[in-house]
């Protein structure tokens, strides 16, 4: 991993002839006393680490560039569509060069379908400045919100600071379980609990349906399900149905992205026809090359673009939001989008995405597959962890699940045993940096979880790092 991860504060040294600042923690306010370090971003100070297989997060990998050129001044009769330095590079309209939001309509219109009319669509600095914005469009000090049982601590990171209360909803393979939603608005008690019924749930989705509540929609993956994973050896349990559409999407040109299209899972846009949800999408903006080692997501996350979907009334007043907080994104994040959209055009884009379903539909099977290969592991028809097809490494939760509750106090042994110095160099985010802090539907005590993400590793890391979690666990549990 480049050494360019470092944190800089780490290692700077401070001139000591001159005297510190004073401490003015006084005059902080109380949402600023109450922000923590980031679950997520606490790793980075590990994966500089020589040897360290990074498996902890969607991490972009070093990536070559497209080339193009962006004019100065763009000659011939003026068009409101057309991208230049001059205008780019000055202050813009919170809503960003013209051709940007003509762009995201099209692919919105034509991908998630919305089933109402006056939808729109505004650009950001990428999801977590849309999230933050939307936290404080709709959610009052003190509120609780409703998240699924995992959920995003990025996301959290924005509202805690605020008091407001997570209320964790229990979940399946398909996202939050109807009756449990249910269950926990029907029974919500104000005056006990001393605050008003949730109005905002914050998903990471795939269908629930609630009722008054505002659904915001944040799916960062959504064009990168890419279906069950088969274990080697044993037959696919696809439908015919499902079988000719993925056969479809392999097809070039314009059939192949149809069914691609037609795969994705659908948006909560598609359903909502009255102006309760607000989708979240992360930056479109990708100047990697189509090289097969170069992807994360769908985009460069340092692009730092992305634009929000909702209702004229949600995008007036985030509008307003952003001319009051960052303007408008960045007029250089803006040009080089824009121009290679321009280039793509909508089919060249989904077929830009199609690579990357592809890239990760084989990253994905060399996981599953070293991890089949290193450890036991057995279907479970109630809880998932693996994409589409219910599976959980329950072989050494229950062999150790007596070492497992010894242990428990250790909060999960992903960073006590994987950090230096020593020779398992693998770095996995802890599951407890996801739990939404409720009851679990998927697991419970006795188990202990972590996240993987397969972007970046190649095929000899992921063996590796398979390799070594096995061996870790095998000391840990002594089994
Ligand atoms: C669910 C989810 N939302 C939002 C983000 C961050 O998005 P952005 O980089 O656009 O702020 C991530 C990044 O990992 C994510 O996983």
């Amino acid at each position: 991993m480049d050494s360019a991860y470092a944190i800089p504060s780490q290692t700077r040294e401070t001139v000591t002839s001159l005297p510190k600042a004073k401490d003015m923690t006084h005059h902080l306010n109380q949402v600023t006393k109450n922000r923590q370090a980031s679950s997520l971003k606490e790793l980075y100070k590990y994966m500089t680490y020589p040897g360290m297989s990074i498996m902890s997060w969607l991490f972009p990998a070093t990536s070559q560039n497209s080339s193009f050129t962006i004019p100065k001044y763009v000659s011939g009769p003026p068009n409101p569509a057309a991208i230049q330095l001059s205008t780019s590079l000055q202050y813009q309209s919170a809503t960003g060069p013209p051709a940007l939001p003509l762009f995201l309509r099209e692919y919105v219109e034509k991908v998630y379908k919305p089933a109402y009319a006056d939808w729109d669509v505004l650009i950001n600095v990428g999801a977590t400045d849309g999230w933050s914005k939307i936290v404080q469009l709709l959610l009052e000090y003190g509120d609780a919100i409703l998240v699924e049982e995992w959920t995003y601590p990025g996301a959290e990171n924005t509202f805690l600071p605020y008091e407001i209360e997570r209320v964790a909803v229990k979940m399946d393979a398909e996202g939050m379980l109807p009756e449990h939603l249910e269950s926990v608005l029907r029974g919500w008690d104000e005056e006990k609990r001393g605050k008003r019924r949730p109005h905002v749930m914050y998903t990471i989705p795939t269908g629930q349906n609630p009722t008054d509540v505002i659904i915001c929609e944040d799916e960062p993956y959504y064009c990168l399900y890419t279906g069950e994973w088969t274990p080697k050896g044993s037959a696919s349990e696809r439908s015919v149905v499902a079988q000719r559409l993925a056969d479809a999407e392999k097809e070039e040109g314009s059939e192949g992205n149809e069914a691609f299209i037609k795969a994705l899972p659908p948006s909560f846009l598609a359903f909502d026809v009255d102006g309760r949800v607000i989708r979240m999408d992360v930056s479109v903006g990708n100047l990697n090359d189509a090289d097969s080692q170069t992807f994360s997501k769908t985009s460069t996350p340092g692009s730092r673009l992305g634009w929000i979907t909702t209702s004229p009334l949600f995008i007036e007043r985030l509008t307003r939001a952003t001319e009051a907080g960052t303007q408008a994104p960045s007029g250089f994040a803006t040009a080089l989008t824009t121009t290679m959209l321009q280039q793509y055009g909508f089919d060249g884009y989904i077929r830009w995405l199609r690579g990357i379903k592809a890239l990760y539909n084989m990253r994905k099977t060399w996981l599953c597959d070293a991890l089949a290969d290193e450890f036991h592991l057995e279907f479970n028809s109630r809880s998932t962890l693996f994409p589409e097809r219910s599976q959980t490494i329950t072989g050494y939760a229950k062999r150790a699940s007596s070492a497992w509750d010894e242990k428990r106090g250790l909060k999960g042994p992903a960073l006590l045993t994987f950090i230096p110095p020593t020779d398992n160099l693998v770095l996995f985010a802890p599951g407890w940096g996801f739990d939404a802090g409720g009851e679990h539907a998927i697991g419970g005590n006795g188990y202990g979880y972590y996240r993987l993400a397969f972007s970046i590793a190649t095929y000899e890391e992921v063996r590796v790092a398979m390799g070594t979690f096995s061996k870790v666990l095998t000391k840990f549990f002594r089994v």
